[in-house]
């Protein structure tokens, strides 16, 4: 028997632990939030960063991805947290390929002195050049104007290189890296029940999964939650894995799949919430 944990399964386990049963260089795509400093009290569970960081370096394929959503707690200062685990990827062997960052539309209002808290970073992290990068693209305002002239950008070298030729503006262009969502499982109206574990946008997840995974590919989160990124793998045709230490998120995670697995086909909602984001993995076109 295979000393390896099977795939599209969800395991109630410490990710740490979790993770030595995955093979090395076999994971596409990671999408977690682990624990952010102590903001929220997860039944007290610390975790070592350095050994999950590791693990997670071995584990991914070359030209895999992993997107880190994190936050700072503030006190007088802030905690530095992020920062300091986005060093920590870079000595462990990735690359910082992009630092993205998810602004909340509703957020907490909170009077600490300062202008409103609204972000968290989505840090996307990859081992060598990632080997999908599946853009989501969004309608250019001036789509079909006409531009009169070339226009040109200073390079490093001090020489000019083309950013523009002259002629009609196209209809799409990439979406920027700022990506806007409400938070709260409540106000995220999908057919995905969580509860409050501070769950991800729905919408981040898809929009993560399209861009860095195609069908096949195997998306891991070793802090689920809820469980909104093996949801979201299975409903988009990826293998996912995935682990969580509290049981009873794991219980909830693990009732819910199974329900959207069985329901899947008898229910109405479910499946056009499926033809829509099916649809959006093969146009990449954000309205
Ligand atoms: C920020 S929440 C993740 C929420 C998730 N993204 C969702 O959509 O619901 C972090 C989760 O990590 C879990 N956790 C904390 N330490 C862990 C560990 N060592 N191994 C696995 N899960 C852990 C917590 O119980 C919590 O559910």
């Amino acid at each position: 028997m295979s000393d390896y944990l099977p795939l599209n399964n969800i395991y109630c386990m410490n990710c740490e632990e979790g993770m030595r049963y995955l093979k090395s260089d076999s994971i596409n795509l990671t999408i977690t939030s682990p624990p952010y400093d102590n903001i929220r009290n997860y039944n007290g569970y610390n975790v070592n960063f350095e050994v999950v960081i590791e693990e997670l370096f071995r584990v991914t394929k070359s030209g895999g991805v992993v997107v880190w959503v994190v936050g700072d707690k503030t006190e007088i200062g802030e905690s530095c947290s992020s920062f300091k685990q986005a060093l920590l990827f870079k000595e462990k062997g990735f690359y910082l390929y992009d630092t993205m960052i998810f602004q909340k539309k509703n957020p907490t209002p909170l009077n600490h002195g300062r202008y409103q808290q609204c972000f968290d970073f989505m840090f996307i992290f990859s081992k060598g050049k990632p080997e999908v990068f599946n853009p989501i693209m969004v309608t250019c305002k001036t789509a079909g104007n006409y531009q009169s002239k070339n226009k040109y950008r200073h390079t490093a070298e001090d020489t000019l290189s083309p950013l523009h030729k002259k002629g009609t503006t196209k209809s799409y262009k990439i979406r920027n890296n700022i990506w806007e969502y409400a938070v709260g499982g409540k106000k995220d109206k999908t057919i995905i029940n969580r509860i409050n574990s501070a769950p991800f946008p729905t919408s981040l997840v898809i929009d993560h999964i399209v861009s860095w995974s195609n069908k096949g590919d195997i998306v891991l989160d070793p802090f689920m939650g809820s469980g909104t990124t093996p949801i979201i793998a299975f409903l988009l045709d990826r293998q996912y894995i995935a682990f969580e230490i509290s049981i009873k998120y794991f219980n909830h995670a693990n009732r819910e799949i199974n329900r959207i697995i069985n329901t899947k086909s008898s229910d109405n909602n479910l499946s056009s919430f499926i033809s829509k984001i099916k649809k959006f993995d093969e146009e990449r076109i954000l309205m």
